[in-house]
């Protein structure tokens, strides 16, 4: 068992959100294998390490147990072939509280095309993106990957995402949009509703004093 198991074992998971500035950027940096050369302030301060705990630990020093395997694989197969990948993650903080992100990566070469380094930013994702369509869709895959492993879970991921005619990317990426449309509709509803309620308002006081 490596020192990093030995960090994760000791984590009693909590069912409770980490309270963090969602306008923040979580960064960390790897090398081509994972393992984490540095992160930033907020990386620091949202997953409860030091420093010191993270650097030279592999990038599953932060992973939920709720996380499907898949979700990595396909994660993983994009950053090799040098490919940016969108993925809502789940993570563990060093209290055992979670919190959800949204990743995008950044991939530097040596002068010979080869990988030498990884750069994560991810940022939190909408509540109810969370709640209305990526729990229920990991829930599934866990409980495949626990009846029948990953193999099935990736089956399952396909048929899914197939039915919807979207990559994974294109579909995360459409329900946040989805979510920020109706976030702004509802933002304009209220205002109308808000300028509706003046207008009557006036209308009221109108009536009350300028007859
Ligand atoms: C730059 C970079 C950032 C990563 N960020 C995360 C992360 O925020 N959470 C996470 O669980 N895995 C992250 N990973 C993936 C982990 O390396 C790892 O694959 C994952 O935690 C699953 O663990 P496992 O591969 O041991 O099953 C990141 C990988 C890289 C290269």
């Amino acid at each position: 068992m490596n020192h990093e198991n030995q960090l994760q074992n000791k984590i009693t998971v909590i069912d409770k959100e980490v309270t963090w500035d969602k306008t923040q950027v979580i960064m960390s940096k790897t090398n081509a294998f994972g393992i984490i050369e540095y992160a930033n302030e907020v990386f620091v301060d949202v997953s409860g390490y030091e420093d010191y705990e993270l650097m030279g630990q592999p990038h599953n020093i932060i992973r939920h147990p709720d996380m499907p395997k898949v979700i990595f694989k396909v994660l993983w197969e994009n950053l090799k072939q040098g490919k940016n990948f969108h993925a809502i993650v789940k993570n563990l903080a060093k209290s055992g509280r979670y919190y959800w992100v949204i990743t995008d990566f950044e991939i530097a070469k040596d002068e010979n095309g080869v990988i030498v380094n990884y750069f994560g930013r991810r940022q939190a994702v909408p509540h109810e993106v969370i709640s209305l369509h990526i729990e229920p869709l990991y829930r599934k895959l866990l409980q495949i990957e626990a009846a029948s492993g990953v193999e099935f879970s990736e089956k399952y991921l396909i048929g899914f995402l197939e039915e919807k005619k979207r990559s994974y990317v294109e579909y995360i990426k459409e329900l946040i949009l989805e979510h920020e449309k109706s976030q702004s509709k509802f933002v304009q509803y209220e205002q109308q509703l808000l300028e509706e309620d003046e207008e009557e308002e006036r209308g009221f006081f109108r009536r009350l004093f300028n007859r």
